[in-house]
């Protein structure tokens, strides 16, 4: 959980990255246009892996911006403060990035016919990958323990609150034609396959060199020595680069080095209780 945070909406914020004007921003001022590209995610479910792929789809698989302009600025968060010159700056179609749960998001949004792309990965990645985030990047409180970290994550007592409401609120969207989700495994699985139907999506059409260019420089092998995008840029009083990496694993199924016997069965329960009227299959199920 966020040292110091606040709700907006029944949601927690951190008082370091958000502030009630920027969420009022996002949700209320902000005008979408209709080729915006917005990629949204629960954290720590691939949202700059995601950042990376649309980045170079919209450049037709040129790394060169990749490679000279900071994740961040390619696709800003726009729910953050001071972001909104940044945002409005960009060029179009614009690539922005979220975490806000559906019911906070954009109302210009919802009136446009932008596109979302909604990335997800299995929850129990997402808890060990934000566990091992939270020790590293200043604005969380170091966790005391994963039992205490897996409690909070389980109640919603987190940064960008409840992994299953956000899931719940954003698949309501699924037959949406506006909208396209898919899962941090099958990017693994198959980054080509996904990076085709991603652009089939986006109504771009990339040759195979221009494919094979953005599966390549979107590799966690690539990325992971890519200084605009493995974060090594954030100061170190803000992100410790001594004790740990951005870029960590980039895998599926670290859960189980550290979920117990116990602790699993407890989320499985859990997971079944929380998402039993989803109605859809999610890829690690
Ligand atoms: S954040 O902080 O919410 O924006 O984090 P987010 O980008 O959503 O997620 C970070 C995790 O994604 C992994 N990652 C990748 N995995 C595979 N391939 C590529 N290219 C890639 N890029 C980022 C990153 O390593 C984090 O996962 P963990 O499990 O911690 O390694």
């Amino acid at each position: 959980m966020a040292k110091e945070s606040f709700l907006y909406k029944g949601t927690h914020f951190s008082v370091n990255v958000h502030s009630e004007a920027s969420l009022n921003y996002a949700e209320n001022e902000f005008v979408a246009f209709d080729d915006d590209i917005f990629n949204v995610t629960y954290p720590k479910s691939g949202t700059n892996w995601m950042i990376e792929i649309l980045s170079l789809i919209k450049s037709k698989g040129d790394p060169s911006l990749n490679n000279s302009v900071p994740i961040f600025d390619r696709a800003p968060w726009f729910e953050i403060v001071d972001v909104k010159e940044k945002v409005e700056s960009l060029s179009r179609p614009r690539i922005i990035s979220s975490h806000l749960p559906h019911h906070i998001f954009a109302k210009s949004f919802f009136k446009s016919k932008a596109k979302i792309i909604y990335t997800m990965r299995n929850p129990k990645d997402v808890l060990v990958s934000n566990f091992h985030f939270a020790k590293v990047l200043s604005i969380f409180e170091e966790p005391k323990g994963f039992q205490e970290h897996m409690e909070n994550f389980v109640s919603g007592n987190a940064l960008y609150g409840s992994w299953f409401d956000h899931i719940n609120g954003w698949l309501q969207m699924k037959d949406d034609s506006r909208f396209f989700y898919i899962t941090y495994e099958e990017l693994l699985l198959d980054l080509r396959g996904c990076v085709k139907r991603i652009c089939k999506f986006l109504g771009q059409e990339l040759d195979d060199e221009a494919i094979d260019s953005v599966v390549k420089n979107s590799s966690f092998k690539v990325m992971k020595e890519n200084k605009m995008s493995n974060w090594t840029t954030v100061p170190s009083e803000i992100f410790d680069h001594a004790k740990g990496s951005f870029l960590r694993k980039g895998v599926s199924g670290d859960w189980k080095n550290q979920f117990t016997v116990a602790q699993n069965e407890y989320f499985d329960a859990v997971y079944q209780e929380k998402i039993k009227d989803l109605n859809v299959k999610l890829f690690w199920e």
